[in-house]
């Protein structure tokens, strides 16, 4: 665990840390303090109506942001907390309209990571968007967040993240729970910790999504990105390939998966980053839509986004 004093004592005094969680950095500032969160919204160039979500250490904190705690709640929290599911859930009247946007729910998570429990105990709930440039792929690594925000940005460095996409957002204020962003925690295994079925909204295409983080444009490289056409051979020096199965696995431009869904996950934001870096125009991605995998909803949802 390296020495967070620094870090804390900057989150203490109203400014913006990143730090790692499971799924990916996060740009973090205390969340109840006005001045620091305006400026996570101005480093991020991040648009105002777009609500950020709390991160907490213990369960207890959730009191502080929600006093109408559902009993599926409670059962999601102790299944999958600390773990990459945020629950929305309805705010009480002190949480900041900074935090939510002006909505009336909040969204909520307790990370699965040692360093953002460590910051979080000692500094208090923290807001916490994705430690990117606004329509950025998210950070993976304590390096992306320097090449979005600059070399001395205050970053704790906690090497490659585990997850690779943000956590899974459920809606639980409705009639039924309704997942408004896929992550790795999939609708199956909510289905089975509850009992019953879930909705999903995040195919849905409307100006007014329930989260309006939907709506933008995201994950997205300098970069086009599009499928590898059926019978495509990889064979263009421009492009960089993300292949589930290569012939070709020792050529520079190919990245072969060995049909590995995690890893894709895991590497896909760092690979957008990469083709930029290396000036490749174009990152081609073997369609993985007929393989069996509970990630494959986060991640279809992803690169379709980056192809836009
Ligand atoms: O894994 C993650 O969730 C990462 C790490 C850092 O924890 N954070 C993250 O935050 O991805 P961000 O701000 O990049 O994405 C938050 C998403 C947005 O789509 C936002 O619209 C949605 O959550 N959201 C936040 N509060 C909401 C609310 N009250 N109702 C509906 N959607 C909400
Ligand atoms: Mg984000």
């Amino acid at each position: 665990m390296p020495d967070l004093s620094r870090y804390i004592d900057l989150i203490k005094k109203g400014n913006v840390v990143a730090f790692p969680t499971e799924t990916v950095y996060g740009l973090g500032a205390d969340a109840w303090n006005p001045t620091a969160i305006q400026k996570i919204f101005s480093i991020k160039g991040r648009p105002s109506d777009n609500p950020l979500i709390v991160h907490v250490s213990e369960e207890d904190q959730v009191h502080e942001f929600s006093d109408h705690i559902p009993n599926s709640a409670h059962t999601l929290i102790e299944e999958f907390w600390p773990g990459p599911l945020s629950l929305v859930l309805p705010k009480k009247t002190t949480v900041l309209d900074a935090v939510t946007a002006g909505l009336d729910t909040v969204a909520i998570r307790m990370p699965d990571h040692d360093i953002a429990l460590e910051l979080i105990s000692n500094a208090g709930p923290l807001v916490a968007p994705s430690a990117n440039k606004s329509g950025r792929p998210s950070p993976t690594r304590a390096e992306h967040v320097l090449v979005d925000f600059g070399e001395e940005f205050p970053v704790i460095d906690g090497k490659a993240t585990k997850v690779g996409l943000e956590s899974t957002v459920l809606d639980l204020t409705g009639d039924q729970p309704e997942i408004l962003r896929p992550g790795s925690i999939s609708r199956k295994e909510i289905e089975d910790i509850l009992g019953y079925s879930v909705h999903e909204s995040f195919f849905q295409h409307t100006d007014r999504p329930k989260s309006p983080g939907q709506k933008y444009s995201h994950y997205k490289p300098k970069a086009k990105v599009r499928w590898l056409e059926a019978e495509e051979k990889p064979k263009d020096q421009d492009c960089l390939y993300l292949l589930l199965t290569s012939d070709n696995p020792g050529s520079v431009n190919i990245v072969d998966f060995n049909n590995d869904l995690d890893q894709l996950a895991r590497e896909i934001y760092d690979r957008f980053r990469q083709a930029d870096l290396e000036g490749f125009s174009t990152v081609v991605i073997e369609d993985f839509q007929d393989m069996k995998h509970p990630i494959i909803p986060a991640l279809l949802n992803r690169v379709q986004k980056a192809i836009g």
